[in-house]
């Protein structure tokens, strides 16, 4: 793009932001709790909470920031989002058409000095070319009733965004018919135009998901490799997909349809409404859980659900939309294919050498078939996590193997996913792992004081001190830990 091209570009008047502002700046001053996060408004503390859920869950999900990054949240409302962002990164601006939202910005973000707002009337012009590293925008197209106000915002993400960096927003996927866009419900995308807005600007699609529902999520990357900012890679498991499609999808599409992007997820799954039409909005919210994560709602969700339904808020369609595109279904469906850590690489060498969340699952669930719920969780507690579980574990874990055929798989996936499996206690070099699993491998017969004094001299350099060497013996004894978990636990000590 010419110089000039950038310059006329970013000069271009979008829509004036004439009732979008008005009408924004009104439900600011009424409750913006509500207008911004429905279901989370009755406190201060439970709109917070919800800013830190959704950021985890949806802003960042699978995208790796460093703490020097910056990023823009292109309709930020009262910083909802930007406060937790912000305590992550280097810089965490916020742009909003609302005068009224910008000005309860302030006073919500007061405690968060690295959270910078700005008003807009509907461009980016605001920040330098090539100056953030992530740029993303979560409940706010899909309030905009003028496709250009959005098409413009996503080209000048893209000016603004560094080589490398990356673009999340999300846009209403849902087929309204005949419907009037006004500024709460804004025009809709279908998978295509949604996809269009990122190509179109120049950026290429890394990640496309939810397409069809409420919540059309697209991630894309501006050529170039500056950026701090990065996202994981991600497969689709076969094995929950053909399962799921098989139940719910009743042939409507074959899963490669859906895995090659011709037929979206929700499409598929729209038999699922169906089936459920004359049950209460209670059997309703309940079979949609078990029907799409294979487990019983919490009570909590169950709860809030059935809340926004009964209130008249969302209909059941923005319910499935909800649950097609939380991060636990996505997670089951659609995982991060992140390297794990090496102490499960260690512990899982025997069943199999990759270090891939799928390869993995299927080497340590295909020993699982034969045993019992109850062998079947220990035993995999044992290779992935080395140790037992407690009792609220194990009784969760049983009630997964129980619920369906997948539930060993489910139950494996799990473990591999958790925040346990996946600590990294410090880089290591092949080698030095290795040399780890020759430590393990040479001990192998020998009893765990034997091990332990051959893991204090390999790892830590020093003979074992008495006080040291009981309370890790202790632990293996008890199963809170293997010799893999004392691996891990020395190496982290000694960096
Ligand atoms: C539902 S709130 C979401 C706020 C924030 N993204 C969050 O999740 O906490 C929608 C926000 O979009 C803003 N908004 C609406 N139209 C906009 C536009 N054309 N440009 C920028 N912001 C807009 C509103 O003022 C409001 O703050």
């Amino acid at each position: 793009m010419s110089l000039l091209d950038k310059l006329f570009r970013r000069r271009t008047d979008g829509p004036p932001p004439g009732a979008m502002r008005e009408d924004w700046d009104r439900r600011a001053r009424e409750d913006y709790k509500l207008h911004i996060a429905t279901g989370h408004a009755a406190t201060e503390e439970a709109f917070r909470a919800s800013g830190d859920k959704d950021l985890d869950e949806v802003i960042l999900d699978g995208i790796a920031l460093a703490r020097e990054a910056s990023a823009l949240e292109i309709g930020c409302g009262v910083g909802r989002l930007l406060c937790p962002l912000s305590d992550r990164i280097a810089a965490a601006h916020g742009v909003d058409i609302s005068t009224v939202m910008i000005e309860r910005s302030k006073e919500f973000c007061a405690s968060h000095p690295k959270v910078q707002t700005h008003l807009t009337d509907g461009s980016l012009a605001v920040f330098p070319e090539g100056s953030l590293d992530f740029v993303y925008s979560f409940i706010v197209f899909q309030h905009i009733p003028s496709r250009e106000a959005i098409a413009r915002y996503v080209r000048e993400a893209a000016l603004v965004l560094k080589p490398g960096g990356l673009l999340r927003y999300q846009v209403d996927g849902r087929d309204r018919g005949a419907h009037t866009p006004d500024t709460y419900d804004g025009v809709t995308f279908t998978p295509k135009e949604a996809r269009a807005l990122a190509v179109e600007a120049g950026l290429e699609i890394v990640e496309d998901w939810g397409a069809a529902t409420h919540y059309h999520r697209i991630t894309a990357r501006k050529t170039g490799s500056e950026a701090l900012a990065s996202l994981a890679p991600h497969v689709w498991d076969r094995a929950f997909l053909d399962d799921l499609l098989s139940r719910e999808g009743v042939a409507t599409a074959s899963p490669g349809d859906v895995v090659a992007g011709r037929v979206p997820l929700k499409d598929a799954l729209r038999p699922l409404e169906s089936r459920l039409a004359k049950a209460s909005n209670e059997e309703f919210v309940k079979a949609a859980f078990r029907a799409l994560l294979l487990r019983e709602g919490d009570a909590a969700g169950v709860a809030y659900h059935l809340s926004i339904l009964d209130g008249g808020f969302e209909d059941r369609g923005a319910l499935i939309d909800t649950v097609l595109t939380s991060r636990d279904f996505k997670e089951l469906v659609r995982p991060w294919d992140v390297p794990l850590p090496w102490p499960v690489k260690l512990r899982l060498a025997e069943v199999s050498r990759s270090n891939r969340l799928l390869d993995l699952t299927e080497a340590v669930a295909s020993g699982l078939s034969n045993l019992s719920a109850s062998g079947a969780v220990d035993r995999a507690f044992r290779l992935v996590l080395g140790r037992r579980p407690d009792d609220a574990a194990r009784a969760h874990h049983e009630s997964l193997v129980a619920a369906s055929p997948l539930g060993r798989r489910l139950v494996v996936r799990e473990l591999l996913a958790s925040t346990e499996a996946q600590r990294d206690p410090g880089r290591l070099s092949p080698a030095r792992v290795d040399v780890l699993r020759q430590l393990l491998e040479s001990s192998r017969d020998e009893g765990d004081e034997a091990f332990l004094e051959r893991a204090y001299l390999g790892v830590l350099g020093r003979a074992a001190d008495p006080e040291g060497r009981a309370w890790h013996l202790g632990r293996l004894v008890s199963g809170q830990t293997d010799r893999s978990g004392v691996l891990a636990d020395f190496v982290a000590a000694a960096a």
